[in-house]
């Protein structure tokens, strides 16, 4: 969860609304109050990946009904609500979830308590695992937050020999699969040559510095104790024989 409190004050004082993307954090709660429930609306994803997932898609949130009105207005071709005649009033999209995805949501929507619960618990089984290398940093959890480590992250000492390429490759090596951290979007090639992207390292040290040298872990709901084990023993060798 990001520091909210301080974000409402800079929008309040500017009169801007906060978007809340609360893509990875179902569950996750800031002082007492829920992920999603911060700003004009919070958004989350159901990618594959998540913790409640649909295979693909998301979910929109707010408590403002005009928004509510144009959201349902936009995603459904812009019709408008009632109209059987399908007269779009306007152009919009077709954002709508089918049914079968919306029932494998809602199965999970249901023990949701339970699969965060069990995300906490892989999270504390690898942290206990880890604790005797200092030297790697995991995820934070800051006082008043509840976070739900939907991926449980590695960040290594800043070193060459700790490059997260490498890294995913030493674990591929003992049969595991990881991802490395994104990278911040103005190294992508896709971006890199752009004028503004020359002066994003001096900009953003935080992602440039973690990025080169973090990694996800597996953190998916089925791991076992034994895979838990066997993914701490890799690392903790990796970093012996570096
Ligand atoms: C913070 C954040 N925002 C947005 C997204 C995109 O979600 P989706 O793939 O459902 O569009 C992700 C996906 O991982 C995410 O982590």
């Amino acid at each position: 969860m990001p520091d909210m409190e301080a974000i409402r004050k800079i929008a309040d004082a500017r009169g801007i609304p906060v978007l809340e993307d609360a893509a990875e954090a179902i569950g996750s709660e800031y002082h007492g109050r829920k992920a999603g429930s911060l700003g004009r609306t919070g958004v989350f994803s159901f990618h594959g990946s998540k913790t409640l997932t649909t295979g693909e898609g998301g979910m929109l949130v707010t408590d403002d009904q005009e928004l509510f009105n144009r959201v349902c207005f936009l995603r459904d071709h812009g019709r408008n609500q009632g109209d059987i005649m399908f007269l779009n009033a306007e152009v919009g999209f077709k954002y709508k979830m089918s049914s079968m995805q919306a029932a494998l949501g809602l199965a999970q929507l249901e023990r949701i308590d339970e699969l965060v619960a069990m995300k906490r618990a892989n999270f504390a089984k690898y942290r206990e695992r880890l604790s005797d290398i200092p030297e790697l940093t995991m995820n934070s959890e800051a006082a008043g937050v509840k976070n739900t480590y939907w991926m449980i992250s590695a960040i290594f000492p800043r070193e060459d020999r700790y490059r997260k390429e490498t890294l995913v490759r030493r674990l591929a090596e003992g049969g595991i699969d990881s991802r490395p951290f994104f990278s911040p979007l103005s190294t992508l090639p896709a971006y890199r040559e752009h004028p503004q992207a020359r002066e994003a390292a001096a900009r953003n040290k935080v992602s440039y510095s973690l990025s080169p040298y973090g990694i996800n872990l597996p953190s998916g709901l089925n791991l076992t104790d034994a895979m838990i084990d066997q993914v701490c023993s890799t690392i903790k060798s990796i970093l012996r024989n570096a």
